[in-house]
């Protein structure tokens, strides 16, 4: 069995990583890969948003499943491409992935479904939203319509802040089409979440909970990134509020997504704020998390390949997860500069000593190999992802293998799960 993944970030790597585990001994390739998925799959030098090299390289090589990473490839409709030619490919079609590729058909969905969410309202010019902001109370939310690599949202703390975001958007056109639209948000208050799904297209089969660190510097401060540190399971996700997220939320979208000629199949993440024991919805991604899938991963005890097999062929309701109870905890570590721009070429020291350890494997963002010599090509790096009897004992562990691991000008969180 040939296995295609899709993407070169640290979930790309524990999805590869994950498969090359399997009993089927898949042989697994990943397009474009980083220096770490080297170690568990052939690396394909096909751009991930290539959507027509990767159908190429798919139907050549005869591949027998796809696994998208990342959300551009998805809104970009590789599925749709992929399915047309027979191929099968595991995520959701153009249309679908529209609950990640806007935040103003998302907003209006979750209307029509009555999924609690955040009020709102939208805007596509600078002034009709300025005459918004003027009226309103801080903090307010604002986003950019479209996909932004998580940089279209931002939590204005003031109306100075707010007007500032909106100029950047509406006006110098900073996100380019994504940016036409802005959805101005009220501020939910609470604690986050991340909760992801398989679906099938009808089913949802909930994968371990996690929450993500997503400011950079320590007791949350700083700007937002990709994400700095995730684990597993959220303490946050009590069985009671599990029981209202999938009645509330996740259920309702797949419903809504079959009712509007769309059923989704792919990953369904959810990121919640909670607040007084109520999950409401922050945003629909159509993809792992990332570094949420590595924490999540980790625990994984079932076949991956079975799991996105049943879901292909809609099968989810007869398929059960088997889960480490064992908790898991990522670290990312980050480029000087990163979420900004990122130094790149710089030689990581440590990482023979990190991977040395039991029970931890040190997954590859941003990594390219020079000279014989692994360095930093992104600007997330490496996720140090370790298993413990519980939380603080995980922590540990990883932390352990992040002080083994160096390189000038590293980044990252010393409060990830505190
Ligand atoms: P999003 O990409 O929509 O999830 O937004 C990125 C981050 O901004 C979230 O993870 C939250 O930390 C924050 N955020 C977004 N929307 C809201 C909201 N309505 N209230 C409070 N925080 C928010
Ligand atoms: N870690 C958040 C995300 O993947 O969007």
């Amino acid at each position: 069995m040939k296995i295609l993944v899709i993407g070169n970030g640290g979930r790309e790597h524990v999805l590869a990583w994950k498969f090359s585990q399997s009993p089927k001994k898949p042989r697994v390739y990943c397009a474009p890969g980083n220096a770490g998925i080297a170690g568990q799959a052939r690396l394909v030098p096909i751009a991930a948003t290539d959507v027509a090299g990767l159908l190429k390289f798919a139907l050549s090589e005869e591949i027998d499943l796809t696994v998208v990473g990342s959300e551009a490839p998805l809104a970009l409709g590789i599925v749709d491409a992929f399915k047309k030619n027979h191929l099968k490919i595991f995520g959701p079609q153009q249309e679908a992935a529209r609950l990640e590729s806007s935040k103003v058909f998302t907003k209006e969905f979750c209307r029509r479904h009555k999924i609690p969410q955040a009020g709102y309202a939208v805007f596509d010019t600078f002034e009709e939203a300025k005459k918004r902001v003027e009226t309103s109370t801080f903090p307010l939310v604002i986003k950019a319509d479209g996909l932004a690599s998580g940089k279209g949202v931002v939590v204005a703390q003031t109306k100075t802040e707010a007007l500032a975001a909106l100029e950047e958007i509406l006006v110098k056109n900073r996100f380019g089409s994504a940016g036409r639209r802005v959805v101005i948000e009220e501020f939910l208050k609470g604690e986050e979440a991340s909760f992801i799904a398989v679906c099938d297209g009808n089913h949802v089969l909930p994968l371990a909970s996690a929450k993500d660190h997503k400011r950079l510097l320590d007791a949350d401060r700083g700007p937002n990134t990709g994400g700095m540190g995730a684990f597993s399971p959220s303490p946050l996700v009590t069985s009671d509020v599990y029981e209202k997220i999938m009645e509330k939320i996740m259920l309702p979208a797949v419903k809504g997504m079959v009712t509007e000629g769309f059923p989704f199949v792919g990953f369904l993440y959810a990121g919640l704020m909670i607040g007084n024991g109520e999950p409401r919805l922050l945003e629909f991604n159509v993809r792992l998390g990332d570094p949420e899938a590595q924490a999540i991963l980790f625990r994984l005890k079932t076949d991956l390949i079975d799991v996105l097999e049943a879901a292909l062929s809609g099968r989810l309701n007869e398929t059960r997860l088997s889960w480490e109870t064992k908790a898991s905890a990522c670290i990312v570590m980050a480029s000087k500069g990163y979420p900004e721009k990122s130094e790149e070429g710089i030689a990581i020291e440590g990482l023979q000593e990190a991977g040395a350890l039991q029970e931890l494997f040190v997954f590859h963002a941003g990594t390219a190999l020079k000279d014989h010599h692994i360095v930093t090509a992104g600007g997330r790096v490496l996720g140090v992802t370790a298993l413990g009897s519980d939380l603080p004992s995980a922590l540990d562990l990883a932390y352990e293998g992040v002080s083994k691991i160096s390189w000038p000008g590293c980044q990252y969180r010393k409060d990830i799960g505190k």
